[in-house]
């Protein structure tokens, strides 16, 4: 690595891997988080995203590979790093019967930051109104937003978080991604796992698909699904036309059954539009903009289930 690109890399990994009983579950992941970027590590539980992520953190130790975290090795143990990242790890923990203005003032003494900053830092994650409530008394989707405040307090430029929209209800979730994207504002870099497809869509400027280990495809969400091949994922059911006779339309690359629907894939969408009306299937066509799901089957050649 020159030093070039040090001054614009937050991380870089290479070839990281990691087995546990034999089994390997990071198979030499390589990636690059840009500074002030907002990073996704996306895919299905036991991907291996968590185990990726707390070997860039420095708390899982890697069998091999490297990481270099803003410009250093976090192994081992670099206590230096520290004061310029924050971990919300998967499962978050509080202290006990505080108060999320507590919590957070506890965090700052921990990190040896100032408690200057716990007001305006719970202003960030929307939870002003809720600072005199004990942590317990709060729902799951202000839980969230308290856990990564906790990993805010220190203003750290390097932000990682585990699943933070993981088991929220719709509205939290929205709610949590308005929070992330004022923490991206304030330039901060993130790197983020989630298994939701779409909301990894909507949040990074990049992602890494991982799967089993891997990085399958790693590119912003518009090239992803850009790079594609065809912009529409085209669904007929199935008993409509033949799979013989709908790979013979002009413009249609592959035909796939996937349960009870055919899965059409079309280098010219128009094409095949035309030829359905022709046989009077058009009608029950359904269509769509291609999205990272589309990438994950194109990929992986499974449907994704998270
Ligand atoms: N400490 C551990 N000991 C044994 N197996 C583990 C450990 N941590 C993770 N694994 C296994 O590694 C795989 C990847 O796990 P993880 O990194 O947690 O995936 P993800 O975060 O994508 O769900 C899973 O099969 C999991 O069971
Ligand atoms: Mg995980």
């Amino acid at each position: 690595m020159n030093r070039e690109d040090d001054g614009v890399n937050a991380v870089v990994v290479e070839a990281l891997t990691k087995a546990y009983g034999g089994k390997t579950v990071v198979d030499g992941v390589s990636l690059t988080v840009r500074e002030g970027e907002f990073f996704g590590l996306l895919g299905p539980n036991g991907a291996g995203k968590t185990t990726t992520m707390e070997m860039m953190e420095g708390l899982r130790k890697a069998d091999s590979g490297s990481v270099s975290l803003l410009g250093s090795s976090p192994q081992p143990r670099n206590t230096a790093l520290l004061p310029r990242i924050g971990v919300q790890l998967q499962a978050s923990a509080f202290f006990e019967r505080l108060t999320a203005h507590e919590q957070l003032v506890t965090f700052a003494a921990l990190y040896g930051a100032s408690t200057d900053r716990v007001d305006d830092t719970l202003e960030l994650v929307g939870l002003t109104e809720h600072s005199h409530v004990r942590e317990d008394k709060l729902s799951g989707g202000q839980r969230q937003r308290l856990s990564i405040a906790c990993a805010l307090v220190h203003d750290p430029e390097l932000l990682f978080l585990d699943e933070p929209t993981a088991s929220l209800d719709p509205q939290a979730r929205r709610n949590l991604w308005d929070v992330l994207r004022g923490i991206k504002e304030r330039g901060k870099t993130i790197v983020y796992t989630t298994h939701y497809i779409e909301e990894a869509e909507r949040l990074c400027d990049r992602i890494a698909i991982l799967d089993h280990g891997r990085v399958v495809a790693m590119d912003t969400p518009g090239a992803l699904v850009g790079g594609l091949g065809t912009a529409m994922s085209m669904e007929l059911p199935e008993g409509v036309l033949g799979v013989d006779e709908l790979l013979s339309l002009p413009g249609v690359d592959d035909v796939r059954t996937e349960g009870d629907r055919i899965r059409i894939t079309a280098s010219d969408s128009n094409a095949v539009m035309r030829a359905l009306t022709d046989r009077g299937a058009a009608g029950r066509l359904r269509t769509r903009d291609a999205s990272l799901e589309d990438v994950f089957l194109e990929l992986t050649g499974r449907e994704y289930r998270s």
